[in-house]
């Protein structure tokens, strides 16, 4: 079907204004979705420019303040965003952070945190979705998890274990709302190109492009292409499944 011919549908990205975010929310506007971007408002700077990027695309782009760790928070911007836009028939969670540290150093509130933002927050968004979307018979949700989640990483006993945790989360909603028409998926990008791999040094980055089969690190865009391909209405045959965007830096079955 033709962009044009697709009903209108609500698209919620959280972490939307992140390095791969944005790009989620463009390439979702580009397939004629009404998007919104949820995060941090406390990012003022960042919305400020996520505004100027995403101007281009005349109003289908807007921005909410939320914390995705707060279920009431999540519960009532939820509620306001269906009012205003109606119906949220596509939710991508991408909000994450890290914590790094060894597990001899890691602090519990280290741990918390993070379990608080990269697993918890994926609960808290669709608990406040669920009953809309089955109600409906048509929901895609998209989950951002991590080749670091297949693979384990030094430093990372806690994004490792949440960003595992988000897959066996993912294939569990996928068998209570198969028969409901909404399909949930995981996306496990590899390296990519933003923010928060920059933060590594250049020694490290290095060796990262040095161990991917593609020879670079992966962009925006094809994490969003991959997201939004499970987004599609057409993509009602896929759920459950974890599609590893990284360049063939992990390869399994
Ligand atoms: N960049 C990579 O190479 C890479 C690789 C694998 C997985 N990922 C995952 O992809 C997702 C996006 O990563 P990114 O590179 O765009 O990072 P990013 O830091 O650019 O974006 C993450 C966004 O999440 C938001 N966020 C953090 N805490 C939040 C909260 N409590 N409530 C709402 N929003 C919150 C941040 O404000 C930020 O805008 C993350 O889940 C990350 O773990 C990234």
């Amino acid at each position: 079907m033709s962009p044009a011919l697709l009903p209108e549908r609500v698209a919620l990205v959280t972490g939307g204004i992140g390095g791969l975010g944005t790009e989620i929310c463009r390439q979702l506007a580009s397939a004629g979705r009404r998007v919104v971007a949820l995060d941090l408002a406390s990012r003022e700077e960042r919305v400020a420019a996520f505004h100027d990027e995403v101007a281009a695309f005349d109003g289908a782009i807007s921005f909410a303040p939320a914390d995705v760790s707060d279920f009431d928070n999540c519960r009532a911007v939820v509620e306001r965003i269906e009012q205003e836009h109606g119906s949220v028939d596509i939710v991508v969670n991408a909000a994450g952070i890290t914590r790094d540290a060894s597990l001899r150093k890691m602090t519990p509130q280290q741990w918390h945190e993070l379990m608080h933002v990269n697993l918890d927050g994926v609960f808290n968004l669709c608990r406040n979705v669920i009953d809309g979307m089955t109600a409906r018979g048509f929901g895609r949700i998209v989950n951002i998890s991590s080749v670091n989640g297949q693979t384990g990483q030094f430093g990372q006993t806690n994004y490792s274990a949440a960003k595992a945790g988000v897959h066996g989360f993912t294939m569990a909603l996928a068998r209570e709302t198969a028969r409901k028409g909404v399909t949930v998926n995981t996306v496990s990008p590899g390296y990519c190109d933003t923010p928060m791999v920059a933060a590594v040094s250049e020694e490290i980055r290095a060796q990262i492009i040095a161990g991917i089969p593609v020879g670079r690190l992966g962009s925006p865009a094809d994490i969003a292409r991959a997201v939004a391909f499970l987004a599609a209405d057409e993509a009602g045959y896929i759920t459950g499944a974890n599609l590893p965007v990284n360049g063939g830096y992990f390869m399994s079955f």
